[in-house]
């Protein structure tokens, strides 16, 4: 009797968890009808409480496999011109600003510098888009990001939030709420 109670109390709260799961949200350098534009997709995969020695009960959310990482550092005033995403990747933002703008759309860009908003996926390679994106880097200092490809151009699993619009500050509460223990 015990022992059915204990299973039902143990299904409840799985059930309980995956009803509060949430999955990182980030903004996508994407690309529709061969042109480049902003999306802000919600991965998949949810963030759980970790059991990796050192962080255990934090929370985590797996990105996925990644292949080649690269380290850039950009002068301030630096300006990429148009072009593409050589591939399919993830780029974090460590030191600096970057601006990223698109060809048809001068309503919309996105600044990202480090922090929760640092982090974006890049999916606007010449065969999606041919013309891709801008980025300038007018901040003082150098501009320090760290390009990751996925493992054989993978894309992971997500939602879209908004399919013409980067991911804005309620994307990025889930996160704050986390900041004390
Ligand atoms: C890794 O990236 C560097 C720089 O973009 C490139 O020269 C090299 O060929 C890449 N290596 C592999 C295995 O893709
Ligand atoms: C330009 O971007 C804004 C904000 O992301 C979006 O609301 C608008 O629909 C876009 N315009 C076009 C023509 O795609
Ligand atoms: C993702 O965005 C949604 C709102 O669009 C928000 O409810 C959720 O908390 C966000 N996730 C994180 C980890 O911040």
């Amino acid at each position: 009797m015990l022992r059915i109670f204990l299973f039902y109390l143990a299904v409840l709260f799985a059930s309980f968890d995956l009803a509060l799961s949430v999955g990182l949200n980030v903004t996508v350098i994407g690309a529709r009808d061969g042109k480049t534009r902003f999306e802000c997709w919600a991965l998949s995969a949810p963030f759980v409480s970790s059991e990796q020695f050192g962080i255990v009960g934090t929370e985590t959310a797996a990105l996925g496999d990644v292949t080649n990482i690269t380290y850039n550092v950009i002068p301030a005033g630096f300006d990429s011109g148009f072009h593409n995403a050589p591939t399919i990747q993830w780029t974090i933002v460590l030191n600096g600003l970057a601006v990223v703008t698109l060809q048809d759309n001068s309503s919309v860009s996105v600044t990202a510098s480090m922090g929760e908003m640092g982090l974006l996926f890049f999916t606007d390679t010449k065969d999606v888009s041919p013309d891709g994106h801008r980025s300038v880097y007018p901040g003082i200092t150098e501009t320090i990001f760290l390009q990751i490809p996925t493992k054989d151009a993978a894309t992971p699993e997500h939602h879209v939030v908004y399919d013409n619009a980067p991911c804005a500050g309620p994307e990025f509460v889930g996160l704050r709420q986390w900041a004390t223990g």
